[in-house]
């Protein structure tokens, strides 16, 4: 009895200590399960990390690295137990891989999980720092959480444009915040090689650069115009390997991709005699897919196994990922070595060829411990033994691949291609490749399409987000393009789908993570504001209600039809529309940031 009444008494008290706030929690992505409690810990300067094993020591000196980095300050590291202290403990979990749980009380906080577990619980536990004035505090919280699903992962198109690896570095950075966990870098392409291979030294000194980029969109100009500067850059080894250095400091991996067949002119620009005949070859300034190859012959193969040798030495992951999209058969089809390989190995057609052809490569990978992932193109003639698929021609190719028990990983361009534009209206938005892809349609996806059984879903090991880059060759236009969409990415990839709603997380997550994101020098879209047109009964008119997804932002607006900056009304609350007599009128609006960052103008017609 007494006993009873003591687990009674406990139960009251953890109800009334963790009544359920969960909605306050403005994680990102949402956790799995989260508590918030009463009252909060206060971070010091007495306060310390206790982190005894390596793999803890290892996750608090990135602790640190983000503290210092947005706090400008770091904690003593301790591996010994004491109080007031910040606990990482990777010694007793038998939590599943990338797995956490977070506890924060009054008097300290806990961090228990492997070491991307913990890394985790530090990112999680970052993001509830709240800042007043020099004080540091931590709400009380319980959490925990897991993975939704273990490949979340964002490509980089450096073929297209090059970015350099300090660029590269503080997207890793945005991306460990984030919870994904893989970069997948789009190192070759037709206008460009990003990496130097030491046996083949004319790919970073003829296929890293190209005369002239076109400028505009395909349809701007005819003939097209180009800019007339010299454009390029490569990444040395060195490099490389401390690119995926630091990724991995931040539960990263990253994935080369080496392309083949197709999308490799800039290859054969350096050594010819890999293509099919039809040279002379240039870098190409211009983007679409190219017709240029490189010939199924036995030297191509000496080539690209001897490239794949150096890159393995780089590149720590299991899988390479080899292209294999967008490979236009002509060439083959005239080729007579191409027609000769395909009769001689009893081959269908040009298809089986390209088959034939990344079945060696994918043979050669697998010898030497790797997998191969290539684009869903790999499906036709064949798929491959071992292949993993990434799907971005819609799912049709990742259900097709899992069904035929091959594991898949789902980058539709339908709801994952973050080089589409982000207005219907491409005119007020940079230049785009086109296409129209709001955040609500990057995060409502489910990378686990109905149409697989729940053993077949099994074979769905995550979701990607696909950054091209033909029209992004700034570093600001890189980061609006990838924020906020990347951060809807994230929820799709970690987040529990029955806990995702588009509207919370716009609503209370978003708004957070931008003004965060803002403050670390990160460029992003400021989002359209929600603004929500009511019928004021009364008096016949419309309220109007603006609410902007960057904390603490300034909206100023006129519904008179003019331009808006910030002389004009400052939004400071729902309002009535003016008399009008049923004539419609058009809302514009601009957010201003906490950090002066002014949104696109943003209209809406008020019916
Ligand atoms: C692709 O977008 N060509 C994979």
């Amino acid at each position: 009895m007494k006993k009873n009444l003591f687990l009674f008494a406990l139960i009251l008290f953890a109800r009334t200590t963790f009544a359920q706030q969960t909605d306050e929690v403005t994680i990102v992505p949402k956790p799995a399960f989260a508590e918030k409690g009463v009252g909060q810990f206060i971070i010091n300067q007495h306060t310390s990390i206790v982190a005894k094993e390596p793999d803890a020591q290892k996750v608090a000196g990135m602790f640190n690295y983000f503290l210092k980095k947005q706090y400008g300050f770091t904690l003593n590291i301790n591996n010994a137990a004491v109080t007031n202290a910040v606990v990482l403990n990777t010694s007793s979990a038998k939590l599943p891989n990338e797995s956490y749980q977070l506890k924060v009380t009054s008097k300290g906080v806990n961090i228990l999980g492997n070491r991307a577990g913990v890394f985790y619980g530090v990112q999680s536990l970052l993001q509830l720092i709240q800042q007043k004035g020099k004080q540091l505090s931590v709400p009380v919280v319980n959490i925990n959480d897991e993975p939704n699903f273990a490949y979340r992962g964002l490509m980089m198109d450096v073929g297209r444009h090059f970015f350099d690896a300090n660029e590269i570095k503080k997207i890793l950075d945005v991306m460990a915040s984030l919870k994904l966990n893989t970069l997948h870098w789009h190192l070759t392409d037709d206008q460009g090689w990003r990496l130097e291979i030491k046996k083949y030294p004319k790919l970073t000194a003829i296929s890293a650069w190209r005369d002239s980029t076109i400028i505009g969109g395909y349809g701007d100009f005819n003939p097209f115009i180009y800019d007339g500067k010299k454009s390029g850059g490569f990444y040395t080894q060195e490099q490389a390997r401390e690119i995926v250095k630091y990724a991995a400091d931040r539960n990263i991996e990253v994935i080369p991709e080496i392309e083949m067949p197709g999308h490799s002119t800039a290859v054969l620009a350096a050594y010819p005699e890999l293509g099919n005949g039809t040279g002379p070859y240039k870098v190409p300034g211009y983007w679409g897919v190219h017709n240029t190859i490189y010939n199924p012959g036995e030297p191509t193969f000496q080539f690209l196994q001897d490239v794949l040798t150096e890159v393995m030495t780089i590149f720590p992951s299991k899988y390479i990922h080899i292209g294999g999209d967008e490979v236009p058969k002509d060439e083959w089809k005239t080729s007579a070595l191409a027609q000769k390989i395909i009769h001689e190995n009893k081959l269908k057609d040009e298809h089986e060829l390209q088959s034939w052809f990344i079945n060696r490569i994918e043979k050669f990978l697998n010898k030497n411990g790797k997998s191969l992932i290539g684009w869903d193109e790999i499906l036709e003639g064949g798929l491959t033994p071992n292949a993993t698929v990434m799907s971005w021609r819609g799912e049709a190719g990742g259900i097709q691949a899992a069904k035929e028990g091959h594991n898949v990983i789902m980058s539709p361009n339908s709801n994952m291609y973050v080089d589409h534009a982000q207005a219907k209206d491409g005119k007020t938005e940079p230049l785009a490749i086109g296409g129209f892809l709001p955040l609500d349609v990057v995060y409502n996806y489910n990378p686990r399409p109905t149409a697989l059984t729940s053993d077949q879903q099994k074979h769905i090991l995550g979701v990607q987000a696909n950054m091209w880059t033909e029209y992004v060759s700034t570093n600001n236009k890189l980061e609006y393009m990838l924020f906020p969409r990347a951060i809807a990415l994230a929820e799709v990839g970690w987040t529990k789908t029955e806990n995702k709603n588009y509207e919370d997380f716009a609503s209370k997550r978003l708004p957070v993570v931008l003004e965060s994101i803002e403050r670390s020098g990160v460029n992003y879209r400021i989002p359209e504001a929600n603004v929500v047109i009511t019928d004021d009964a009364p008096t016949k008119r419309k309220r109007i209600t603006i609410t902007p997804f960057v904390a603490d932002s300034k909206v100023y607006y006129t519904i008179d039809g003019h331009k808006v900056d910030n002389t004009v009304d400052l939004y400071s609350g729902p309002f009535l529309s003016p008399i009008t007599n049923g004539r419609p009128l058009t809302l514009k609006y601009i957010i201003v940031t906490p950090e002066n960052k002014t949104s696109n103008e943003f209209s809406v017609d008020i019916k």
